[in-house]
């Protein structure tokens, strides 16, 4: 008998992965993902609009503080919005580079070799605005929101790249203007850009290494 009324229950889904299958499948999965990259280069060759609906009603299964789901995803695709973003977004980043940013994030961002520059606002066939919702049910805060939303972003972008897709997790700060732009209300903030498209022929990315898994994982063993 449950003890609070407002908790109700459905069958769980069942998942029956053999144990050999699921060693497959994760290793395969590793490597699949193990081949993404974020990409700044870009083609402009038109990309099915159900690979992004998909990806975001992906994303969207994602779990969230108290379930409360607070995210938006606003999916630009019109040249003539997308080059006003890019303009936006460059002024910023001109801000950013030349004033703003301290000497040591600057040297953070040598080896990605990225600068005020941002083409490929204009030239990805689609960007994805990614607002964090700030009024949950009852006009309260929602509960855990960025650690949610990104957890939604993980989906998202998951998704996009077993489709072939590019991306690029996008941010700049103050992000303020977005929402007049786009004309989304204030309880939304902007959390990231996601250009989206398939990658230029010509693309190349940053040669960087991803750390060992003994440096990020840590077993506790035999406690
Ligand atoms: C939260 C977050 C913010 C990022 N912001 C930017 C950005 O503003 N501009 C950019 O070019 N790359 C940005 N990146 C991409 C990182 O530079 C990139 O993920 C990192 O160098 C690792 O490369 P990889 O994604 O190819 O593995 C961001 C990534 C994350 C996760």
């Amino acid at each position: 008998m449950p003890c609070n009324p407002e908790h109700r229950t459905v069958p769980a889904p069942q998942y029956r992965v053999s144990g050999e299958e699921a060693l497959e499948r994760t290793r395969a999965f590793r490597e699949l993902m193990g081949t993404r990259r974020s990409f700044r280069q870009f083609s402009d060759r038109p990309v099915p609009f159900q690979l992004i609906r998909n990806a975001i009603a992906t994303a969207a299964t994602a779990p969230s503080g108290a379930n409360q789901q607070p995210w938006r995803f606003v999916v630009l695709s019109d040249p003539g919005i997308k080059r006003r973003f890019r303009q936006a977004i460059e002024t910023e980043e001109y801000e950013f580079y030349h004033s703003r940013a301290s000497q040591e994030w600057l040297e953070a961002l040598k080896p990605i070799g990225t600068d005020w520059r941002k083409p490929f606002m204009e030239v990805a066939p689609y960007l994805i605005v990614v607002f964090e919702v700030h009024k949950g049910p009852n006009s309260t805060r929602p509960y855990f929101a960025k650690e949610s939303v990104g957890i939604a972003v993980g989906f998202l972008l998951a998704s996009l790249h077993q489709a072939g897709l590019a991306t690029l997790t996008h941010t700049t700060s103050p992000m303020g203007w977005v929402n007049e732009l786009l004309g989304r209300p204030r309880e939304e903030r902007p959390f990231l850009v996601i250009p989206v498209g398939y990658p230029a022929e010509w693309a190349t990315v940053p040669d960087i290494r991803r750390k060992p898994l003994e440096e990020v994982m840590v077993h506790l063993d035999g406690w």
